[in-house]
């Protein structure tokens, strides 16, 4: 096996900390968030650890379905983890909007009324399920665009995540039963705008890049 290889299959992923004090929220509970935090992030994690170990014991000799069977794991604990800390990294705000992001959300969507409309329904949709909504910058064309997602392993090509919204029922069902939207209501509350505005900076840095060369 090559260096590169191992360095590829580490297994050693690290548990980021809440970027807030989990009693800090309004309308989402310490309970719910530290169990959130602990038990669904941190089994992706711990999981993806795991699994990557698994990984790198992989020889000519293993079955095709069997790494069929890793990598379908390794991309819903990879997709979880990264997606879990783009959650938790734009919460912690005060809910008010602030900065690029609004003036170009309102540009794409005809007023950004019309945006938190549609992110809110999508997320919505997926109330008593499972999934994500998310706003994501798209690399190649630089547009910004909400998706749906039922599940960890459903991304849109390209896509970089801005705003991330964990609609699985463990993000509220301990604080809200089955209510979905009024734990969207609490998400939007607690937004952390500024972290929003990093991203799309980021994200808009890598789609010029990327036109310059393409
Ligand atoms: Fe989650």
């Amino acid at each position: 096996m090559t260096t590169i290889a191992m360095l590829a299959l580490a297994g050693k992923h690290v548990l980021q900390p809440l970027p807030f004090a989990p009693n800090g929220l309004k309308g989402l509970s310490e309970a719910l968030i530290t169990s959130h935090h602990e038990n669904n992030y941190g089994g992706a994690v711990r999981n993806l650890n795991k699994l990557e170990e698994q990984l790198a014991q992989i020889t000519k000799d293993t079955p095709p379905f069997v790494v069929g069977g890793l990598r379908q794991h390794e991309l819903m604990f990879r997709n979880s983890a990264t997606l879990h800390e783009a959650y938790f990294a734009n919460l912690g705000g005060d809910g008010r909007t602030s900065g690029r992001i609004v003036e170009q959300l309102a540009a794409s969507y005809g007023s950004f009324d019309t945006w938190e409309t549609h992110f809110r329904l999508t997320g919505a949709s997926l109330g008593g399920g499972s999934g994500w909504a998310i706003l994501a910058l798209e690399l190649l064309t630089g547009e910004l665009r909400t998706f749906w997602s039922s599940h960890h392993t459903q991304a849109l090509a390209t896509a970089f995540p801005l705003l991330v919204k964990d609609m699985y029922e463990h993000a509220y069902q301990m604080d809200y039963g089955a209510a979905a939207t009024k734990y969207i209501d609490a998400f939007f509350a607690n937004l952390q705008w500024d972290e929003v505005n990093r991203r799309l900076e980021q994200a808009q840095l890598l789609h010029q890049q990327l036109s310059m060369i393409r």
